[in-house]
């Protein structure tokens, strides 16, 4: 009954606390989008949520019913159903708010990829959280495949070769671009030219944080 009683409060509490403000950061693979948002973290205070990297942990955890479909989409440069990522964000952000209160700024990056993912955010986050803006770094196509190529030998990453990142940059065009262009028309966008080194896009972006 304690047990009981001190859970619900501490859900009333984060209930009745201010909404958690989130940024999406877009961009096509090897933008920028995980070495900025770590230097974002350093200077203004966000807590970095890469689904990236929440979707490599689920495929990775034994015991994962989904591990080996996300490893199927990742390889193939495939968005992962929005089903199994929404859980996954919506668990890193309520497992990092309970653990630290002050925690109430995120950086949510490479989300949302598609329609679905829209979708999925609207129906599972809608009034529980503020989207501020989406951050979207803007880069050249062939810079971009490069510099994944460039990562390739440090990241041990299975899509950083040729043939998967083709596929994930088609992916970018069909289904991210668009969900970009959209937000542009709805003024959430604010674009970073993307092509430069870490410090000058840093320097470009500090502008909006
Ligand atoms: O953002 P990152 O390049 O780390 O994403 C790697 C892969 O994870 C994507 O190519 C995609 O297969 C998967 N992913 C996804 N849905 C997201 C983000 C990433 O399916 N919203
Ligand atoms: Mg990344």
């Amino acid at each position: 009954m304690a047990k009981f009683t001190a859970t619900f409060a501490r859900r009333i509490l984060l209930n009745m606390a201010k909404l958690p403000d989130v940024v999406f950061v877009l961009g096509a693979p090897g933008a920028g989008k995980g070495t900025q948002s770590k230097r974002i973290v350093e200077d203004f205070g966000y807590t970095h949520l890469s689904v990236g990297d929440l979707l490599r942990a689920e495929r990775s955890r034994d015991g994962s019913a989904v591990g080996r479909l996300i490893d199927t989409c990742i390889r193939e440069g495939q968005i992962v159903p929005i089903k199994i990522t929404i859980n996954l964000i919506k668990k890193a952000m309520t497992d990092l708010m309970e653990l630290d209160n002050n925690k109430s700024s995120f950086l949510i990056d490479g989300f949302p990829r598609n329609e679905d993912n829209v979708k999925g955010w609207t129906t599972h986050m809608e009034g529980k959280a503020n989207v501020k803006f989406v951050l979207f770094f803007d880069c050249d196509l062939e810079i971009c495949k490069k510099r994944c190529l460039d990562r390739s030998q440090s990241s041990g990453r299975v899509d950083d070769n040729e043939e998967s990142l083709n596929k994930r940059i088609q992916t970018y065009l069909k289904s991210t671009k668009p969900i970009i262009d959209q937000y542009e028309k709805e003024g959430k966008v604010r674009r970073v030219d993307a092509s430069g080194s870490v410090g000058e896009i840093f320097e470009k972006l500090k502008t909006f944080f």
